[in-house]
């Protein structure tokens, strides 16, 4: 029986093609789970899910909830709204309180860069990094590598734009890793302040990453474009790009899909800042799997949960 060896999700950096292969297949049999009526099994009975989420998310949050109650876990949910985060406690100490409460394991978003890796210091229980600052988001990646296989049948050998706000995105940095990885080529491509050079060094599969601040001449032939958000919140007014000029020259419109394979998907994490990144009539077409994502997140997370609770993979999954 073969066991998954990581003790923690921070990054991809870590993760070996052999592991990402096992949370996607385990991902895979997660899927008939939430189509059964009541999609719930006993794995995880008696278990706890700690989520502390100190920005916001809608996706991501509600994703795990629904993975980690799924599998039968109890969820507490910690935002900084109602909580003592608010009155100043810090980050150290609200984790070892959710750790002393009970919790079994610990979903942590926060703002800064980091702050998963510290948590994993702290604590003695797996943790899952929902995305820290603009450093790393692996489940993002692990579901949108998922998605990919589904829709294509493989990432191996895939060319995929990632286009956008490159400089503060962290579902970017997690995908550099986990797709070069598993094979694939990554183009990134944006406004060249948002495009910064050194992302190609960060994977130890260079050759496989490169940039073009051309993005009509980047998409030809791409069988993947990953849109991402144009991050205002974290730009400094040095780096924030005219919206509308942008949008003219990096947002996914029906011409642009075109210069793309024939059967190219269009994919982006959300949340959308519409007609900047990508327009309707693109971002609801027939190529666009932004809405599978969303679904394909929920069963990638079970299969992170499951995996990091100490189950193998060859584990019947409810009758564990
Ligand atoms: N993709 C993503 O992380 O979305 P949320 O911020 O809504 O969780």
């Amino acid at each position: 029986m073969t066991s998954f060896e990581q003790a923690n999700l921070l990054d991809l950096d870590t993760y070996s093609n052999e592991d990402i292969s096992a949370v996607l297949e385990t991902a895979e049999a997660m899927l008939p789970i939430l189509q059964r009526p009541i999609a719930r099994v006993p794995t995880l009975r008696g278990k706890t899910v700690a989520m502390v989420f100190s920005e916001p998310s809608t996706r991501t949050r509600v994703s795990f909830e629904l993975a980690a109650k799924s599998l039968g876990a109890d969820v507490i949910t910690i935002v900084n709204s109602g909580s003592s985060i608010e009155k100043g406690e810090s980050i150290t100490d609200t984790v070892k309180t959710v750790q002393s409460l009970g919790a079994n394991m610990l979903v942590i978003r926060h703002q800064a860069s980091g702050v998963p890796y510290l948590a994993a210091k702290t604590l003695d229980i797996p943790i899952i990094n929902a995305g820290d600052g603009s450093h790393a988001h692996p489940s993002q990646s692990l579901l949108d590598m998922f998605t990919i296989n589904s829709e294509l049948g493989e990432i191996k050998g895939k060319r995929v734009v990632i286009v956008g706000d490159i400089l503060h995105s962290r579902v970017a940095r997690s995908n550099i890793w986990g797709l070069t990885k598993m094979g694939a080529t990554v183009v990134l491509s944006g406004p060249s302040q948002l495009l910064p050079s050194h992302l190609q060094e960060i994977t130890d599969f260079q050759d496989r990453v490169s940039t073009d601040s051309n993005l009509d001449r980047a998409i030809e032939g791409a069988d993947v474009i990953m849109a991402l958000r144009i991050q205002k919140e974290r730009m400094t007014s040095m780096c924030m790009p005219d919206i509308r000029e942008y949008a003219q020259l990096y947002s996914i419109n029906k011409n642009r899909l075109g210069l793309a394979n024939p059967n190219a998907i269009l994919m982006h994490p959300g949340p959308i800042n519409r007609g900047v990144e990508v327009s309707d009539e693109v971002a609801y077409g027939e190529q666009s799997k932004i809405q599978s994502q969303v679904i394909n997140g929920v069963a990638t997370r079970m299969s992170i949960i499951y995996l990091l609770s100490g189950n193998s993979r060859e584990v019947p999954i409810g009758q564990s």
